[in-house]
C-alpha cells in the first residue's frame, strides 16, 4: 500500500527559471539511471526476495520507496526551473511570449532548439517533466535489472547506484544555480549512502561468491588471456594473489593462442593457481542448491497463501491464510 506524504524528503528550491537545465535534468526523471529506473529497480527485485530474505525485501521496499522520493523532488525541480512556460505557452496571442523567459534572442532559439532535440518536452508537457530521458526517448522497462538472486541483484544496484552518483555529479556542472545544487548535492549523497548498504546487504549473505549458486569450472576461473599485442599491464587482475583465497593467483597466459592450441581449446588445460578440484566443486554445487532451495523453500507456505499480515508486525511471509472465517 502506497501512502503519499504531502512534503518532500528534501526542500527542493530553485533560484529561477532555467529550460535548459530543466531539460537536462529529464535524465534523472525518466532516463537510465533516473530515479524512476531504481525506484522500479528494487522495487521489481523485491518480490522474488520476499520468501528468502525477508529482511532484505524490507530494504527493498524503503530504498525504492526513497527513490520515487527523489523522483518527485526531481520532478518538482523541473517543474520549478520551466516556471512560466506553461503561462507563456498559452499566452497565444503575444508572438514572442517566451523571450521573457529565457533572456532575449539567444535564449529563445536555446529553447527551440531544445524543443526540436527533444519534441515531448516544452511542447507536450508545456511546464511539467516528461516520462523520457534528456533527449526525448521515452522510458523503458529494459532499464530494469531483477535476476532473481540477490547475490547478483544487490551487486547490480550497487552499479546502478554508482552510475546514478556520476550522473547527478555530472548534472551539477551544468548549472551554477545554489539551490538547484543543494538539492542535487542531496539526491547524489543518497546514492553514496545506497550504495553502501547494498554492500553491506550482500555481506550478510554468505557465502556470496561465485553469485548464483554453481560454482566456476577451477580451470577457467584463475586465467587471464593476454589478448593484445605491445606493452602489457599487470596488477591485481592478472598477477600474484590477486582477489584469489590464500595460497592460489592468477595464471597468466602470456600466448593465448598457443596455449589455445595447447589445451585443445582449454579441454586439456590444467588448472594452475586454483586450490578447489573438480571433486569438491560438485560437493560445493550441491550443498549450495540445497542451502539456497531450502532457503526459498522454508519460508513458503504452501498454497493458499497470503503476502501480508494485518497489522504487519513480523518480517517473515508469505504466511498460510486463516480461512477459519470463511
Ligand atoms: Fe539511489
Amino acid at each position: 500500500m502506497f501512502y503519499h506524504v504531502k512534503e518532500l524528503q528534501f526542500n527542493a528550491r530553485v533560484s529561477g527559471p532555467d529550460p535548459k537545465f530543466a531539460a537536462l535534468l529529464l535524465e534523472q526523471f525518466g532516463g537510465a539511471n533516473g530515479e524512476l529506473a531504481a525506484a522500479m529497480r528494487y522495487f521489481t527485485q523485491a518480490f522474488s526476495t520476499r520468501k528468502p530474505y525477508p529482511d532484505k525485501y524490507d530494504m527493498l521496499m524503503d530504498i525504492a520507496t526513497e527513490e520515487f522520493s527523489h523522483l518527485e523532488i526531481v520532478g518538482a525541480t523541473i517543474t520549478m526551473l520551466l516556471d512560466g512556460v506553461n503561462g507563456e505557452l498559452k499566452n497565444a496571442a503575444e508572438a514572442c511570449p517566451l523571450n521573457k523567459l529565457t533572456k532575449g534572442k539567444a535564449g529563445k532559439e536555446e529553447v527551440l532548439h531544445e524543443a526540436l532535440t527533444n519534441p515531448l518536452f516544452l511542447i507536450q508537457s508545456g511546464g511539467g517533466p516528461t516520462l523520457t530521458n534528456s533527449q526525448g526517448v521515452p522510458f523503458s522497462g529494459s532499464y530494469i535489472d531483477a535476476n532473481g538472486d540477490l547475490t547478483v541483484d544487490l551487486r547490480s544496484d550497487m552499479a546502478a547506484e554508482a552510475r546514478a552518483k556520476i550522473t547527478y555529479e555530472y548534472l551539477m556542472k551544468f548549472t551554477d544555480d545554489p539551490l538547484v545544487h543543494d538539492s542535487l548535492r542531496f539526491l547524489m549523497t543518497r546514492e553514496i549512502a545506497h550504495f553502501q548498504m547494498f554492500g553491506a546487504a550482500l555481506d550478510t549473505i554468505q557465502p556470496n561468491f561465485p553469485m548464483g549458486v554453481l560454482q566456476g569450472d577451477p580451470r577457467h576461473t584463475h586465467t587471464y588471456f593476454n589478448l593484445s599485442n605491445g606493452a602489457d599491464a599487470r596488477g591485481p587482475w592478472n598477477e600474484g594473489q590477486g582477489p584469489w583465497d590464500e595460497g592460489e593467483s592468477w595464471e597468466y597466459v602470456k600466448e593465448p593462442l598457443k596455449h589455445v592450441i595447447d589445451t585443445d581449446g582449454e579441454i586439456n588445460h590444467e588448472p594452475k593457481g586454483v586450490k578447489t578440484t573438480q571433486e569438491q566443486v560438485a560437493a560445493k554445487n550441491k550443498e549450495m542448491s540445497k542451502k539456497r532451495s531450502e532457503e526459498v523453500k522454508s519460508k513458503t507456505a504452501s498454497a493458499p497463501a497470503q503476502w501480508s499480515s494485518y497489522p504487519q508486525d513480523k518480517l517473515e511471509s508469505p504466511m498460510r491464510p486463516d480461512t477459519s472465517q470463511v
